[in-house]
């Protein structure tokens, strides 16, 4: 190999952002943080306090809540063991009795959750591991000894050595968890909180679709299921997003009734479903029999018309359903809140009942839904905790932001406030301190860390879009009169520092 061909061998490789995530870079940065600090000041209108949860929980949190079957937990977790920090691997292969023992105690102990194969696992791991110590010491014979030792390392890569965790898939399970945790029962009720921040599923990523997302979500808890506190919750995000001069919103709701009148009304359209089930495609002909109501949720152009021939669920709602949902709209016109019905909105977790919504917005093509949420009373419940009613929502921020990009809010570069031009070791000192007062009195400052000659310096300023330049030479500092040129006009003046600090809080 040439020299030249060694060299470029040995560069190292680059790395890349994992496919489906991104950099949030400046300027866009500051359009994302002016969208959180209208969050947090609409959100703390309407009585709401923040909670930020964990990123990760155990598996089963979002398995319990979201459900089992969903795409969201079936298919697009990330999900990993976490290992016992208690359970150092022994590589020699004689010591590996004391590590399984080890591994039974923390099993015992319930510091690794323990499902009913994990004690099959073990067991397992532990008869082959005496046929192989037997055959390494010669106490016995085998015919195929590594066989037996292959066996042995696929068996114990099975074993589960830890907790099964996953990162957040959404957060309404983590505030759940939360309201029990502390005992929020307690506090006055409903309590009232929102969160922000990154979410994870493993989906197919294109434009508004991400593996690692951000929302923007809120949740009641507790209290009672009174109509008004729905239609105040979708206030509450229409206020938001008129705030943000957000483009083409148009929200949808429905009712998807309760434990109660739901199941019938899923046998009558699953019954309704196999009727004309050849005409399906694929995946809803596996949801007849999964969850049929996703059925509903197609977007296949050949079942569409099959689909609005099917019973609605607004006709199979059991009265106190239809009461609720009524009132919900009633409580939504009174609050000047513009919506469509959509019977056939049903959401893709298990929790909801009652209520649901979505939000959809103008640029964001085919993943167009910018909020969706809904009412999940009995969810807490579920989760181990006091019968409880809940309803939330959750925005998706990428997709927000998406839309009031295309819609024209384009973010604005950070500009400087005053660019400092200084020259000769006596004005160091001088740039320095008066960086420090502009600073403090709230102005943005560059301040070069090298000397610059002043020509270099002015590009410099421009290339930042400062809106001036504090020009510092020798005799800037001997006379205390400093000179400040506004890039704009090039105009120059002379300055005392309480007059540049007074002229520029008045500029
Ligand atoms: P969700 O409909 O699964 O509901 O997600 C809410 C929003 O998050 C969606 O409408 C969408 O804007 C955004 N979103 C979801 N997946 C992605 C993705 N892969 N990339 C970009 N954006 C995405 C929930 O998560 C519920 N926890 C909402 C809720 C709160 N219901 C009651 N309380």
């Amino acid at each position: 190999m040439s020299e030249g061909a060694a060299k470029k061998e040995e560069k190292p490789g680059k790395f890349q952002a994992i496919r489906g995530t991104r950099d949030l870079l400046p300027p866009e940065t500051a359009l994302w943080n002016r969208v959180e600090q209208t969050a947090r000041e609409i959100f703390g209108t309407f009585g709401y306090g923040e909670i930020r949860p964990p990123i990760f929980e155990p598996t089963e949190l979002f398995a319990r809540a979201v459900g089992g079957e969903t795409d969201i937990v079936s298919k697009e977790m990330y999900t990993f063991v976490d290992r016992s920090e208690k359970l150092e691997l022994h590589t020699s292969i004689g010591n590996l009795g004391v590590f399984l023992q080890k591994v039974r105690q923390l099993y015992k102990s319930g510091e690794i959750s323990q499902e009913s194969q994990d004690q099959m696992g073990l067991e397992l791991v532990e008869n082959q591991s005496k046929k192989v110590n037997d055959l390494l010491a010669g106490t016995s014979k085998s015919e195929d000894a590594s066989r037996d030792i292959y066996t042995l390392i696929m068996l114990f890569e099975a074993l589960r050595l830890g907790n099964d965790i996953s990162l957040r898939p959404e957060a309404t399970a983590s505030a759940c968890r939360a309201y029990i945790e502390h005992n929020m029962q307690q506090l006055p009720q409903p309590v009232k909180l929102y969160y922000m921040g990154p979410m994870f599923r493993r989906e197919r990523p294109q434009k508004g679709r991400y593996r690692q997302f951000y929302q923007i979500g809120a949740e009641v808890l507790g209290g009672t299921d009174a109509p008004a506190i729905d239609a105040e919750v979708i206030e509450m995000v229409m206020t938001f997003f008129e705030k943000l001069e957000l483009k083409g919103v148009q929200l949808s709701v429905n009712s998807i009734g309760c434990r109660e009148c739901r199941p019938k009304y899923v046998e009558l359209l699953r019954a309704e479903l196999l009727k004309v089930k050849d005409k399906l495609g694929p995946d809803s002909q596996r949801r007849i029999d999964t969850n049929p109501l996703r059925v509903l949720d197609s977007k296949v152009k050949e079942e569409q018309a099959i689909i609005e021939k099917l019973p609605r669920i607004g006709d199979h709602l059991c009265k106190q359903c239809a009461d609720h949902y009524a009132a919900v709209k009633r409580e939504l016109d009174l609050r000047g809140v513009k919506y469509r019905e959509n019977w056939r909105l049903v959401r893709g977790l298990d929790y909801y009942m009652r209520t649901t919504f979505e939000i959809t917005a103008q640029g964001l093509g085919s993943q167009d839904a910018v909020c969706g949420g809904g009412r999940y009373d009995g969810l807490v419940e579920l989760l181990g905790g006091p019968p409880t009613k809940g309803i939330g929502f959750a925005i998706g921020e990428d997709r927000l932001i998406l839309s009031l990009q295309e819609s024209g809010k384009a973010p604005v570069a950070q500009g400087r406030d005053v660019y400092i031009a200084w020259m000769g070791e006596n004005a160091r000192g001088t740039a320095v301190r008066a960086a420090k007062a502009l600073r403090s009195a709230g102005f943005s400052v560059e301040l070069p860390p090298v000397e610059q000659k002043f020509g270099k310096a002015l590009g410099q300023a421009d290339k930042l879009g400062a809106k001036y330049a504090l020009i510092l030479g020798d005799n800037e500092v001997t006379s205390g009169e400093w000179t400040l040129k506004t890039l704009a006009d090039g105009t120059q003046q002379k300055l005392t520092e309480p007059q540049l600090l007074d002229f520029l809080r008045k500029s």
